[in-house]
């Protein structure tokens, strides 16, 4: 039995790094996928991909800052599939000029937020009720682990992926005893091809230096939690916030330092017998 089988599922940024693995694994869990995303040639790539290995989906082209665009992606997803199980809320990016505080325009605070931020809200104000008519289902929503400690550059993204954090606790408050289940993915640095073409190649040295798992983060890595949190095998996870990051944010901030030292770590202890 696959994971997802029959399951009726919205995807958005499905045309991006991470969505477009997604919407396959998705697929190939045997869920029936809704995938949608702003950037039409891609999105359109993502439904060929999906189709050719014998996955069901359809893609509705949608800009998520428009609440209208949100409203017709929940009703074809319905119209195709009967209904709503899942909603992954995938869909999110920084700004290249979210640097700082100090040259913050306030209409790039406001575009981040809106995108990264009001986008999920939305699909969860459209698709509850969906899922409500269900019985429940589940709601993945990606976040990031730039939310959860403080950042050099992207403090707008940085708040906006805080606040998908604290949506996703209270969906899950509102909606949990009608069997809605909230959770939240946190991923680390994951190089698909449209990020490592951008991304500085020191900085991605600095990051190798201090995640504890010896790889960077794929795609995959994100799409197996996706389907995890949306599956039965995740039916008492809720409100969650699950770091898919390699233990970035998990150890003392001096672990890379104190490695290179070549040592497991000063000990302290004055107690030389034991
Ligand atoms: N890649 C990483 O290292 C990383 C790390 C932490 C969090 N994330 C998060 O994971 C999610 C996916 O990231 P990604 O790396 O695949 O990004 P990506 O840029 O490759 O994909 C994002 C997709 O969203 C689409 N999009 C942008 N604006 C839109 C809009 N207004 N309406 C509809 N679609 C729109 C883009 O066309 C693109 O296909 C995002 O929420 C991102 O913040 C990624």
């Amino acid at each position: 039995m696959r994971a997802l089988e029959g399951k009726s599922v919205i995807l958005t940024g499905a045309g991006g790094g991470i969505g477009r693995p997604t919407a396959l694994m998705l697929a190939a869990a045997g869920a029936r996928v809704a995938i949608s995303d702003i950037h039409e040639a891609n999105l359109a790539e993502t439904l060929a991909q999906v189709k050719q290995a014998g996955g069901e989906a359809i893609a509705v082209c949608a800009d998520v800052t428009r609440e209208d665009d949100i409203r017709e992606l929940v009703r074809a997803t319905v119209a195709a599939f009967g209904g709503l199980d899942v909603l992954v809320n995938n869909c999110g990016n920084s700004f290249a000029k979210d640097r700082d505080i100090l040259s913050m325009e306030a209409d790039l605070w406001d575009a981040t937020m809106a995108l990264n931020a009001r986008a999920p809200m939305l699909c969860c104000k459209h698709g509850i009720p969906e899922l409500l008519k269900r019985g429940g289902g589940a709601i993945v929503n990606i976040t990031s682990g730039a939310a959860l400690s403080g950042q050099l550059g992207i403090p707008a993204y940085s708040a906006a992926k805080a606040a998908v954090i604290s949506l996703t606790r209270s969906v899950a408050t509102l909606y949990g005893a009608q069997g809605i289940r909230c959770n939240a993915i946190a991923p680390g640095l994951i190089l698909h091809d449209r990020l490592a073409a951008v991304f500085p190649t020191e900085q991605i040295r600095i990051d190798a230096e201090n995640i504890l798992s010896p790889r960077p983060g794929t795609p995959a890595d994100i799409a197996n939690a996706v389907i995890f949190l949306a599956s039965d095998a995740a039916s008492f996870v809720n409100a969650h916030v699950m770091p898919v990051d390699g233990g970035l944010l998990a150890h003392t901030p001096t672990y890379a330092q104190t490695r290179a030292l070549g040592s497991a770590g000063p000990n302290i202890s004055k107690d030389k017998e034991r």
